[in-house]
């Protein structure tokens, strides 16, 4: 019998979705899992889901249909499914594919290797409990060494925003801030590791501290995570337009580490949309908090997330969206066409825009911000860029680094100088990146 067992994990969603799934592999790896890219070599295999719209769903009902066959072939196989679908649907999944094994939730992932151990002699089971805020404080996870440069690292769980849409609060629960004493810790263990640059994450960090009494503020743990000796380079995702706080905007002009670049999701730029969206600020409100950005790093760059086809949505209210984009100048934006979650208040609102207008307005914002993205892009041509090589590229002998606004270059450059800050030349600019050459 063979004593390292193999693991087949695939993330789904969104970077906490990431961040857990580098949590589980770790925890996995203490009970004697080593990765395997091979599913069929596997002995375990784990779904980590997203349920943010319906297509991500369907990507996981045909996963589990192709797995199938696997099971049949290897009997001992355990198949899992965790993260948001597993939450929403719990031990329904258990019943509806008779070969799959766990179904654990967004906040039982650290019961994993307890579920494996039985599942391993044979047990069925789910585990979605939601955790209360006490316990989940003292079960952050932590990223685990990846060997990246570039680390993420969780400063909050769950949201309590209930954007009309959106499934998050009901698959993540509260909203809960990590102990700041906590991530400083984290990201000084970071940068001992050799670790430069940090992304903090949640699904709304301006609101990071204020829910707990004597917690510092998102624009003060900036502060503090940016004083910490090794960091050079210093991002956070994603920001609520309607918490955006004058002390946050300072924070680019007075944090040099702090990197130029914000995501600001505005979903909409029509006022009757935003108000059915329940997002809590106006048109006005986004654009004068762009506005201040400018001003705080004149060099910033905005990306940003779009739904088309809201329920009742009309021409009018699109045509906002589209002078909004032109108005911000977006460097890139996610765009998606409204999904029906049924959990949702806007599941519930009267919409009689075909599919198919709905699909052909996306085009059009896509084919907008396509022009707009090359255009920026092409701007960078001829200038010089400090970029943070993080590694080597998987097309051919380039390596591959990022900008303060988090355009995408790549590079010939030399393996020692991964880890580094340098100053490049841009020769090139294509849709998705930027070419360059060391000057
Ligand atoms: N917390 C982040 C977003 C997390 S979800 C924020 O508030 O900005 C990522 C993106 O998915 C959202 O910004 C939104 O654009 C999109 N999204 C969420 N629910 C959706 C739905 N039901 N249909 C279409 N897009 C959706
Ligand atoms: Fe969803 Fe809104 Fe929370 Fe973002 S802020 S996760 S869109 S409910
Ligand atoms: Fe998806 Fe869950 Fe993230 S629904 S977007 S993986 S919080």
């Amino acid at each position: 019998m063979k004593n390292e067992k193999l693991l087949y994990l695939e993330t789904f969603g969104c970077q906490m979705n990431v961040s857990d799934s580098e949590k589980i592999i770790s925890m996995l790896k203490e009970v004697g899992y080593q990765q395997t890219e091979t599913p069929s070599a596997a002995d375990l295999i784990i779904l980590n889901t997203c349920c943010i719209r319906a297509k991500a769903e369907q990507k996981l009902y045909s996963y589990l249909g192709r797995l199938k066959g696997l099971k049949k072939q290897n009997k001992r196989l355990i198949i899992a499914v965790g993260g948001c679908i597993a939450q929403q649907e719990g031990r329904r999944l258990l019943g509806r594919f008779p070969y799959l094994d766990m179904v654990f939730g967004t906040h039982t992932l650290f019961s994993v290797p307890e579920m494996v151990r039985a599942a391993e002699q044979g047990e069925r089971m789910a585990n979605v409990d939601f955790l209360d805020n006490e316990a989940r404080l003292d079960l952050f996870p932590k990223g685990e060494d990846n060997g990246s440069v570039s680390r993420f690292v969780t400063i909050m769980q769950g949201c309590d925003n209930f954007c009309s849409y959106c499934v998050v609060p009901y698959v993540r629960g509260r909203e809960v801030s990590r102990r700041s004493g906590e991530i400083i810790d984290e990201v000084r263990q970071l940068a001992e590791k050799g670790v430069v640059e940090v992304t903090l994450i949640g699904q709304n960090v301006n609101s990071y501290g204020l829910k707990t009494p004597g917690e510092l503020d998102f624009p003060a743990l900036l502060h503090e995570v940016a004083a910490v000796e090794g960091i050079k380079r210093v991002r956070f995702t994603t920001s609520h337009p309607k918490d955006i706080s004058d002390s946050l905007i300072a924070c680019f002009a007075e944090l040099p580490k702090l990197c130029g670049h914000i995501h600001l999701p505005a979903q909409s730029g029509s006022d009757a949309v935003l108000a059915r969206m329940e997002r809590g600020y106006s048109r006005e409100h986004y654009l004068k908090s762009i506005a201040n950005l400018k001003r705080a790093r004149p060099d910033i760059l905005i990306t940003g997330d779009m739904i088309a086809g809201f329920p009742g949505e009309s021409e009018e209210d699109f045509q906002q969206t589209l002078s909004m984009m032109e108005e911000v100048e977006y460097a890139d934006l996610f765009s998606f066409v409204f999904s029906v979650r049924s959990e949702t208040k806007a599941a519930g609102f009267p919409d009689d825009l075909p599919y198919q207008a709905k699909l052909e307005r996306l085009d059009r914002l896509q084919g907008l911000q396509r022009q707009m993205t090359l255009k920026r892009n092409r701007s960078f041509a001829g200038t010089f860029q400090e970029i943070l090589i993080e590694g080597k590229s998987r097309r051919g002998e380039q390596f591959y680094g990022r900008t303060g606004g988090n355009r995408m270059v790549h590079c010939p450059a030399d393996p020692f100088l991964v880890g580094s800050l340098v100053t490049v030349r841009i020769t090139k600019a294509e849709q998705n990146y930027l070419q360059a050459l060391l000057p």
